[in-house]
């Protein structure tokens, strides 16, 4: 199978941290050099370093994916500083405001959705001439199984809406895309051990919770959440020739837990 990414370069958003942070070292490590965008520099920087002393090519950018003007500049700072873009990973999110629809605020509604779907599209769409320029490429999107397999989560209102926003936008993309060569699919992920708590917040949130107990051994395969390099790994997948027949699709990986809770 080959997964190797020599000569090859990748934009990953919400590279700072979590999946984008596991997913950058592992495509620098198949032979990628990987532009890190995250809203926070520091965390970037540390990624890119880290990339630099494993003997890998790296930069990190700072920008907000819902700014269009950033993303813009940020997709030509990557092909101008590491010479062509042919991978890109729309990873950046946030779970934001949990709360009963009744007590969003608008700003709250649409930090989620501009930060998950919109930055989604800007980032392709950006991306789109490069890769159009590299004769093809691989774009792979952050979805969730909340808004794809679960819609039980209270207070979800605004992220799941943008996780399901974001997989048909990846399918419409497919379609639209295919006639450049370029692949674009979605990843589905369940429970991932990150950081994402940190940007998640709760306000009334019993006032909507269902009690409902789990099974003692949850998700069935291993009982236990992942490891953000285990959806690494199947990223490389997607943005490498190993999938060069696989476009449009939705990938869940959540060792089972949708099975159950689906
Ligand atoms: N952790 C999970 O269990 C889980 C499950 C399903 C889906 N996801 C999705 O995975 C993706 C990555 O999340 P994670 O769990 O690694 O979280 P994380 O918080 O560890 O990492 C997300 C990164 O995105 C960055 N970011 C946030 N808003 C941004 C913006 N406007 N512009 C640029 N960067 C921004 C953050 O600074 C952070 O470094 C998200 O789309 C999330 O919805 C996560």
């Amino acid at each position: 199978m080959n997964t190797d990414l020599t000569g090859k370069v990748a934009l990953v958003t919400g590279g700072g941290s979590g999946i984008g942070a596991a997913t950058c070292r592992t495509l620098a490590q198949a032979g990628a050099a990987i532009a890190i965008l995250d809203l926070r520099p520091g965390p970037a920087q540390t990624v890119a370093e880290a990339i630099t002393a494993e003997g890998g090519r790296a930069i990190a950018i700072a920008a907000d994916v819902t700014d269009e003007l950033a993303v813009s500049a940020a997709v030509v700072r990557t092909v101008e500083e590491l010479g062509g873009l042919q991978i890109v990973f729309a990873n950046a999110g946030i779970n934001g405001m949990q709360t009963p629809i009744e007590e969003m605020t608008l700003d709250e509604w649409r930090a989620t959705i501009d930060t998950n779907l919109t930055g989604t599209f800007l980032t392709t769409k950006h991306s789109i001439p490069h890769l159009r320029a590299a004769g093809g490429g691989a774009i792979v999107v952050t979805a969730s199984v909340n808004g794809t397999r679960l819609f039980s989560a209270p207070g979800y209102s605004a992220y799941s809406t943008s996780k399901a926003g974001q997989a048909t936008f990846a399918r419409m993309a497919a379609t639209e895309l295919a006639r450049w060569n370029i692949r674009v699919n979605t990843i589905i992920p369940g429970s991932i051990r990150t950081n994402i708590g940190e940007r998640t917040y709760r306000r009334n949130l019993e006032a909507i919770t269902y009690d409902v107990k789990m099974p003692e051994k949850f998700p069935p395969l291993g009982a236990r959440v992942a490891d953000p390099t285990e959806v690494a790994d199947l990223v490389l997948y997607l943005v490498s020739d190993a999938s060069r027949y696989v476009t449009g699709t939705e990938v869940v990986i959540d060792a089972g837990l949708t099975l159950l809770r689906g």
